[in-house]
């Protein structure tokens, strides 16, 4: 070990930033790299794939490993496939945007082996991973930063370039509906005319900070909530999306969230609803949800949806259990899986998802779910009882070791783990077996098509 510690550290001493190297891409990392080796040296490479041959600069040097940019394919992977979109390198956003989507799958399913290997200490044989049913147009979710040019107070929106806060004027983006791109196109093009300026973050000035849009695909409904860097509505911003709103007939509503705080928190607390409804109507199975601008939902709700049934089809294998729906959201588990349980406690720190998930539960008229909006390990505390099942489905952060250990005090057989970040999974997944837990069967779903990211259900016996 000392050997190769020794001789790693060598070789970065004499390896150059700037060199240029011919290599083959032997793997892909978590973080959408191709991975090379120089020696002993790991090189991460952008805009790679397995069995890539390329021609690579060197461009960072740490201790055990180095980055590389890519300058030319010499012999391109049998995986590459033409992009789907031509300004995947320079927004950075769909990291696997050229490679054929079944080997994105492949890839993806050793990404989540690797971390429950390495991270996790675990054995478990991880399931193929179950295809996104649409690979395109799926993301029902967006959120753009908005900034304007210094001359000429053009309107730009769209991703950060990587490691950067300087905005790629996404005019198309292909996993976005096609009527996204037109949204944004209009409140780039018309917003200055009703002099509504976009934010400099570094004076923080302007006014249009972000725009977030939430999309149905069941109604074709779109919200849109423009953020806006002030504490009050003024009429320019009010007569915009009253013309926003009467421009598209698939805006159902337009909604102003103030945000005037030096802060990357897109969203304050403050949203009004301007025109039209502050929701859009999905449906999942045969459930109807209502989103709002700051309430979270899955961006794809097709993926979803195969994940919805498979934790519903693995509670039907108990008799009418008692289920904790733990970092609930507007309760989306717990709703769908309520008509095969005896009862449901639904659990969420964010009020206006509690709030949502009320008028869901109304009009549903579902009469076995208690909401509580509150933190899950201070309610678990609050309480005595214990459930049959949990269902986890927290943040890419993870579980708190003392959310764990509240968790296993008050489940009974088995715990239903959602998550949408491997590494944190397999760090839970090792502090649950530690206690005793047995992790069962581990299913990938892919529900961020063309990134690197991978949602996946643990199912955990206690
Ligand atoms: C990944 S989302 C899952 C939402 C929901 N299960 C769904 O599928 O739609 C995580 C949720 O946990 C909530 N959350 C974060 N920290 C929490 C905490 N300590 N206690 C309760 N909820 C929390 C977030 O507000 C968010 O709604």
């Amino acid at each position: 070990m000392l050997q190769i510690k020794q001789s790693n550290l060598l070789y970065n001493l004499s390896m150059q930033i700037g060199e240029e190297h011919t290599v083959k891409i032997e793997s892909f990392s978590n973080l959408g790299f191709g991975i090379a080796r120089i020696d002993r040296m790991v090189i991460f490479i952008d805009n790679t794939c397995p069995d890539d041959t390329a021609k690579i600069i060197i461009t960072k040097i740490n201790k055990n490993f180095a980055y590389g940019t890519l300058i030319e394919i010499i012999e391109p992977s049998k995986y590459r496939k033409i992009p789907i979109c031509s300004m995947y390198k320079v927004c950075g956003s769909c990291q696997m945007a050229f490679i054929d989507y079944d080997c994105q799958l492949d890839l993806k399913k050793q990404i989540v082996e690797d971390a429950i290997k390495k991270i996790g200490g675990l054995n478990t044989k991880i399931n193929d991973v179950i295809a996104s049913p649409k690979n395109l147009n799926y993301r029902q979710k967006i959120q753009y930063p908005v900034s304007q040019t210094k001359n000429s107070k053009r309107i730009l929106a769209g991703y950060y370039k990587p490691q950067t806060h300087d905005i790629v004027n996404i005019k198309y983006c292909p996993v976005q509906p096609e009527i996204c791109n037109s949204i944004i196109d209009f409140i780039r093009e018309n917003t200055p005319l009703y002099n509504i300026s976009g934010y400099n973050e570094q004076n923080h000035t302007g006014d249009l900070r972000h725009i977030v849009i939430r999309g149905s695909e069941y109604s074709g409904n779109y919200l849109i909530t423009l953020v806006i860097n002030s504490n009050k509505i003024s009429n320019n911003i009010e007569n915009f999306s009253k013309r926003l709103f009467n421009e598209f007939k698939e805006v159902s509503g337009v909604c102003i969230n103030l945000n005037n705080k030096k802060t990357n928190v897109i969203l304050s607390e403050k949203t009004f609803c301007v025109i039209g409804q502050d929701f859009v109507e999905e449906k999942i199975l045969d459930k109807i949800f209502k989103i709002g601008a700051d309430t979270f939902f899955q961006v794809n709700p097709k993926s979803a949806e195969n994940i919805f049934k498979y934790v519903k089809n693995e509670i039907s294998k108990h008799e009418t259990p008692t289920i904790l729906d733990a970092y609930a959201g507007i309760a989306t588990f717990g709703i769908i899986v309520s008509d095969v349980a005896k009862s449901v406690v639904s659990v969420e720190s964010n009020k206006s998802s509690i709030e949502k998930a009320k008028e869901v539960l109304k009009e549903n008229n579902i009469k076995n779910i208690e909401l509580f909006a509150q933190d899950t390990t201070k309610y678990l505390q609050s309480i005595k009882k214990k459930f049959d099942i949990t269902i986890l489905d927290p943040p890419r952060k993870g579980c708190t070791k003392e959310s764990l250990d509240e968790t296993l005090k008050h489940t009974k057989k088995e715990i239903i783990y959602v998550s949408c970040n491997p590494a944190t999974l397999a760090r839970d997944l090792k502090y649950l077996t530690s206690k005793g837990c047995e992790v069962k069967s581990i299913q990938p779903f892919d529900m961020f098509c063309h990134t690197y990211h991978i949602e996946n259900v643990a199912i955990v016996s206690v």
